[in-house]
């Protein structure tokens, strides 16, 4: 499973890194840490991966292009 975060999206809700702090860190400003990264999440951690999607109230987090 890969995640992208958007880089325009991303508005710095904090949501991400504040429930998944496995997979998403926070960088000075707020904002998430890998926006405009792709994420190579690790096996058994799709769930948490999961989460991300689903948290972020920007859609800023999403499924890679070659995992949709
Ligand atoms: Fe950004 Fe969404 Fe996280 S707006 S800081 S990617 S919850």
């Amino acid at each position: 499973m890969k995640l992208t975060v958007d880089a325009h999206l991303c508005s710095g809700h904090g949501r991400c890194y504040t429930l998944v702090p496995e997979l998403f860190t926070t960088d000075d400003e707020g904002f998430c840490e890998q926006r405009g990264q792709v994420i190579d999440v690790p096996t058994g951690q799709e769930e948490k991966g999961q989460l991300g999607i689903d948290c972020c109230p920007e859609g800023a987090i999403r499924l890679a292009d070659d995992d949709a």
